[in-house]
C-alpha cells in the first residue's frame, strides 16, 4: 500500500449506486418491472452469447441486471458523464471481462461508431435517457443505433415518452400519475430526489474534479423532459432501418419501445 492510498478517503461507490437506484425508482416505481420486460425480449429473440450496448448507461444499473441474468452475454456500457462512469466502473468493474465501459458523447454523430470501431451488436438498450435530446439530436442518435445493430437485432428504449399533443386527456392523466408518484416517493416516503442526490455527491471528499468535468461537458445543452413525442420516436426508428417498431410495455407514458432491424 502506498502513502496516498493509506490516507485517501475510501468512497463507498456501492452505496452511491444503491442510492442512485433508490432515487431513480422514486421517479419510476415500476423501474424494475420495466428492466425485466426489456430483458424478457432479449431472452426470446437473441442467442445466449449476445452482445449488448447499454446506451447512456449512467452507473450501469441495466448492464448489471443484464449480465446477472445472461451469464454468457457481453455488454458495452456507454455514457459521457465522468462521475457516473467512475461510479459504475468502481462497483461493477469489467464483470470478469464481460463488461466494457466506453466514454462517448452520443450527440457527436460519429463518436459512437468510432469508439466501437464499426463493430455491430445484437442489441442496443437505453433507459431514462433519450428524453434528454431534442428531435434533431434524437434522429441522429437513432441513425447511429441503426448502424450499430446487426440485421435481425433489436433496440429497446425504456423511458417516459410523451403522448401526441392532440391527446390532451392522455397527457393530463400521465402528468397526474407522475406527480402522484413523485409526491408518494419524495414527500411521503422521503426518498432522496435527483437534486438531493447530486447535492450529496458534491460532499464526497475529492470529488470536485469529476463534478467540474461533468459541468464542463453538459452545461448549456438544451434539455426537456417531455419531447419528442412517441410518433417521432417511431418515425425516426423506421428511418434508421428498423422494420418492426411498437410499444411492448407501458404504464401511462412510461413505456418500452421495441424496434427490430
Ligand atoms: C437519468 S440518467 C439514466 C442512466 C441509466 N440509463 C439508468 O437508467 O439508471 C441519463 C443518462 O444519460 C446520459 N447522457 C446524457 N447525455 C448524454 C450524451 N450526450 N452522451 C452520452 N450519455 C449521455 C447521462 O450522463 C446519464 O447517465
Amino acid at each position: 500500500m502506498n502513502k496516498n492510498s493509506a490516507t485517501a478517503p475510501v468512497i463507498d461507490w456501492a452505496d452511491w449506486l444503491r442510492r442512485w437506484d433508490a432515487m431513480q425508482t422514486g421517479y419510476l416505481p415500476y423501474r424494475e418491472q420495466r428492466f425485466t420486460a426489456m430483458l424478457d425480449v432479449l431472452a426470446e429473440l437473441l442467442p445466449p452469447d449476445f452482445v449488448a450496448v447499454d446506451l447512456c448507461c449512467g452507473p450501469g444499473s441495466l448492464s448489471q441486471r443484464l449480465l446477472n441474468r445472461f451469464p454468457q452475454a457481453r455488454c458495452i456500457a456507454v455514457d459521457f458523464d465522468p462521475l457516473l462512469l467512475t461510479m459504475g466502473q468502481a462497483v461493477l468493474g469489467d464483470a470478469g471481462g464481460r463488461l466494457r465501459w466506453v466514454e462517448v458523447d452520443v450527440e457527436d454523430g460519429t463518436a459512437l461508431a468510432a469508439a466501437l470501431a464499426g463493430e455491430q451488436v445484437d442489441t442496443v438498450l437505453s433507459t431514462t435517457a433519450l428524453h434528454w435530446f431534442t428531435v434533431e439530436k434524437l434522429v441522429l442518435i437513432y441513425r447511429q443505433i441503426g448502424q450499430l445493430v446487426r440485421p435481425g437485432g433489436v433496440f429497446l428504449n425504456g423511458d417516459n415518452i410523451s403522448f401526441a399533443p392532440h391527446l390532451g386527456a392522455f397527457r393530463q392523466v400521465a402528468a397526474a400519475i407522475k406527480e402522484h408518484d413523485k409526491k408518494s416517493a419524495f414527500t411521503e416516503q422521503r426518498v432522496e430526489d435527483w437534486d438531493a442526490w447530486w447535492a450529496a455527491v458534491a460532499h464526497i471528499p475529492g470529488i470536485t474534479p469529476l463534478l467540474s468535468e461533468r459541468e464542463r461537458r453538459f452545461s448549456g445543452r438544451p434539455r426537456g423532459f417531455d419531447a419528442p413525442i412517441i410518433d417521432v420516436h417511431i418515425a425516426a426508428l423506421r428511418d434508421a432501418g428498423f422494420h418492426q417498431v411498437d410499444v411492448i410495455w407501458r404504464r401511462f407514458d412510461d413505456c418500452v419501445l421495441m424496434a427490430v432491424k
